[in-house]
């Protein structure tokens, strides 16, 4: 959102550059839209009583360290705190979130904290005395490295640090969003130093150099140099940001090839944010092509029915959903960014299927992932069956979705309304009041939904005007749709997915009125048409499977299945009386019928967005053979005392991951399945139970290239030699190793090592487990 910059930037002698690619569709500002009520402004109510009670002292207190200077509180923990973590993305999200509200709402308290946040970062700054900013322990020192070619990338990690370009990301982005918000002057004049210091730090690095560099996530660093150009006129800055183009990743997209299986979600999403935004500033194809191409792609072809994508943060191969929907899916950041790009994308191409998803990401994914009782946010939001949401603890964890969430819920009103003189585009419907003050017009949403099914909107002009009003009748709107203006039916009303074209001499007192009835359907997975979300109208429902504490997903039957194939939906599917959006199923539900509600009411409960459907003759034969299924996964889950997932970066920390000659290829999952190899040895520090018999459960996919002999050892001794050979159908097993009780005797932890024979390598492996 450029806000207030052109006027105020021209004071300070930069010069804005006018984009080459301009917004067909300009979203109304965020300052001229106000919600008024419903599910968003309650979300956007709780972001900003949680904003006021954080203390910015404690997220700058790092920073202020960083610089020897003494810290004004202490500062944050979790992902913030110091230590390899993401030290300083808070403050970074914070002031975006701040600067945003402050727009949003117009409460000065927002605008108060984004001045004094920035006149403590101009003191850090000052003292750094080159420009840098940054929290991070030995961040400074760390980056000189890298400006001498000193360079150590892998994923998460650059020369020791954890993505410490995605953290000054962040910081970047708080700059600029509260330049662009607030037009305070003194967050451009920081930003310059600070990517005055980025430039320098990369002045001497070559092309290889630079590459190397970007192996390791880096945010978009692109994106918000690139918008540094387009509020400055600087050139310098666009320079710079080509110097974060990362080829491996963006070579295919411009090629319209679709190679994201396998990397990861979240490092990729901002990188084609950035190609998007520099694509509008000036028109350079390559930017376009790949921006565009990697967001239908996800859309079309990675995304559950909430809007949400990946897999353990992954991507998973094209349209191979079904084997995926369990776990831990769709992470909250990658949503919030999605729909940042379809705002873009719906302004530079005023097309209803941007608008579609961000419907339906908006009021499924971004909705869901905030408990309405407490505010609190979610990493993920998975979309299995039998999952939970991964509510975070909002004044320890601090993980990136809580800092993203921060900036999400404050941007609810941005993309409701577009404007392009002579056309107002309304693409969602939700209570607000807006101003769109070319036209000289005021007007006011009046709605009950996502959960009723109809709006009005009522319009004030200061003059008549002529205009076009685009209504968007949504792809779920079909029957019983219906357009009034002031209490004449529209008689031409465009198909559901289409925008409904009005064009009146408009004056004050007009009112639209619209009834879009939401009708039941299924949305099958399109590798899998038996595995299926249930939706009503834009709402995912998601099954009721009980309180939080009380599941056991291999318990049989805990999540129920639907024996409804080929059978017409509603005839299993029925509404609860007096509870709009409450259904029930009715002679389907196995073993139990199943209680649905819209996906993001439902909180605190274990839940199923994915059903699996079968015919009674089918689910006869299925049974059997899934009560056994169920019951070895119910063995195992007993006698397992921990689990460890090797290529996952949370549990690799939890139980201390170690190795040597680890095997980094390009290719980190198979079948969407993390693992680790290794040319030497890798370990795990694994919980035991010495009370009992204990042994090692390891997991491996019959799939090798190649033989691998290896040994398992345990705190140092060998408990097994083991040979995985190649061939076979490929699927996953496991294999267990008892432990001498020795080895455990006394102990509540051993190192479980899986150790290369010489001129061999270990094998994949998935899942190492300790049981009793
Ligand atoms: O590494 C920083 C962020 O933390 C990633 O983008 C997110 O997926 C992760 O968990
Ligand atoms: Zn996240």
């Amino acid at each position: 959102p450029i806000f207030l910059v052109t006027l105020l930037a021209s004071a300070q002698g930069v010069h804005p550059i006018q984009p080459v690619i301009a917004d067909v569709a300009r979203p109304l500002p965020l300052q001229d839209v106000r919600l008024t009520g419903g599910p968003l402004k309650h979300a956007q109510d709780l972001d900003a009583a949680y904003l006021l009670r954080l203390e910015p002292d404690r997220m700058l207190a790092n920073f202020r360290k960083r610089a020897g200077m003494q810290p004004k509180a202490q500062p944050y923990g979790g992902w913030d705190g110091d230590g390899k973590n993401l030290s300083g993305h808070i403050l970074g999200h914070y002031l975006s979130a701040v600067s945003l509200m402050s727009s949003a709402t117009g409460d000065p308290r927002f605008k108060a904290r984004v001045d004094t946040i920035l006149s403590e970062l101009k003191v850090v700054q000052d003292k750094q005395g080159d420009g840098y900013l940054g929290a991070l322990e030995q961040g400074k020192e760390r980056f000189q490295e890298v400006a001498r070619g000193d360079i150590r990338s892998g994923g998460f990690d650059l020369n020791g640090l954890w993505s410490p370009w995605y953290v000054q990301h962040k910081i970047f982005a708080g700059l600029r969003d509260a330049y662009r918000c607030t037009g305070n002057p003194l967050a451009l004049a920081i930003e310059i130093e600070f990517a005055g210091w980025a430039e320098r730090t990369l002045a001497g690095l070559n092309e290889a150099q630079l590459q190397k560099m970007l192996n390791t996530e880096f945010g978009a660093m692109n994106e918000v140099l690139a918008d540094l150009y387009a509020d400055t006129g600087d050139r310098r800055w666009l320079d710079l940001s080509y110097k974060f183009e990362h080829k491996a990743v963006l070579d295919p997209l411009k090629r319209h090839q679709d190679k994201l299986s396998g990397l990861h979600g979240n490092t990729q999403v901002p990188k084609l944010m950035g190609n998007l935004a520099r694509y509008a500033y000036t028109g350079d194809p390559g930017d376009g092509y790949a921006a565009s191409f990697f967001w239908d792609r996800v859309v079309q072809h990675h995304t559950f029915a909430t809007g949400g994508h990946g897999k353990n943060e992954y991507f998973f191969d094209a349209d191979r959903m079904s084997d995926s929907v369990d776990g831990r899916t769709a992470e909250t950041c990658n949503v919030y960014n999605m729909i940042k790009m379809a705002r873009k994308l719906f302004a530079l191409r005023p097309d209803p299927y941007y608008a579609e998803f961000h419907e339906r990401a908006l009021f499924n994914h971004i909705l869901a992932s905030m408990d309405p009782q407490d505010g609190r946010t979610c990493y993920m939001v998975p979309v299995g069956r039998g999952v939970q949401h991964e509510y975070q603890d909002m004044e320890e964890s601090f993980t990136c979705c809580v800092g993203s969430g921060m900036e999400s819920h404050a941007l609810h009103a941005f993309g409701i309304y577009y404007e392009a003189g002579d056309r107002l585009w309304v693409n969602l419907y939700a209570p607000s009041t807006a101003t769109w003050a070319a036209a000289g017009l005021s007007l006011a949403t009046t709605t009950d939904l996502p959960i009723g099914d109809e709006a009005s909107l009522a319009f004030t002009l200061k003059k008549p005007k002529t205009f076009t009003l685009n209504l968007r009748r949504p792809a779920w709107a079909h029957e019983g749709f219906q357009v009034q203006v002031n209490g004449q039916a529209v008689a031409s009303l465009a198909k559901a997915g289409d925008y409904v074209e009005i064009t009146r001499t408009w004056k004050t007192g007009d009112v639209v009125h619209l009834v879009l009835p939401k009708t039941l359907r299924l949305e099958p997975l399109p590798d899998n048409p038996r595995r299926a979300a249930i939706l009503w109208g834009p709402l995912v429902l998601a099954g009721n499977l009980g309180p939080e504490e009380d599941f056991e997903t291999w318990k049989e039957g805990s999540v129920p299945v639907l024996v409804a194939a080929e059978r017409p939906l509603d005839q299993w599917l029925k509404p609860v009386a007096g509870k709009p959006g409450h259904f029930r199923t009715e002679g389907a539900g196995n073993p139990h019928e199943v209680d649905l509600v819209p996906f993001f009411q439902l909180h605190r409960r274990s839940y199923a967005v994915y059903f699996d459907l079968f015919t009674p003759k089918e689910w006869q034969a299925r049974s059997a053979e899934y009560a056994q299924a169920m019951e070895r996964q119910r063995k195992l889950q007993l006698a397992t005392v921990a689990y460890a997932q090797p290529g996952e970066m949370q549990p690799e920390r939890d139980f201390n991951f170690k190795g040597e000659g680890l095997i980094l290829d390009e290719m980190r999952r198979i079948q969407g399945r993390p693992f680790r190899h290794s040319k030497q040895w890798f370990s795990f520090d694994m919980p035991v139970d010495a009370a009992h018999p204990a042994a090692v459960v390891l997991t491996y996919f019959q799939d090798e290239w190649r033989k691998r002999t290896f040994t398992i050892q345990v705190d140092g001794q060998k408990i097994a030699d083991e040979v995985i050979d190649r061939g076979g159908v490929p699927h996953f097993f496991d294999r267990e190793y008892a432990i001498p009780p020795a080895l455990v005797q006394g102990k509540k932890t051993v190192t479980v090592r899986i150790e290369a024979a010489k001129d061999s390598e270990t094998p994949a492996i998935f899942g190492v487990r300790t049981i009793r």
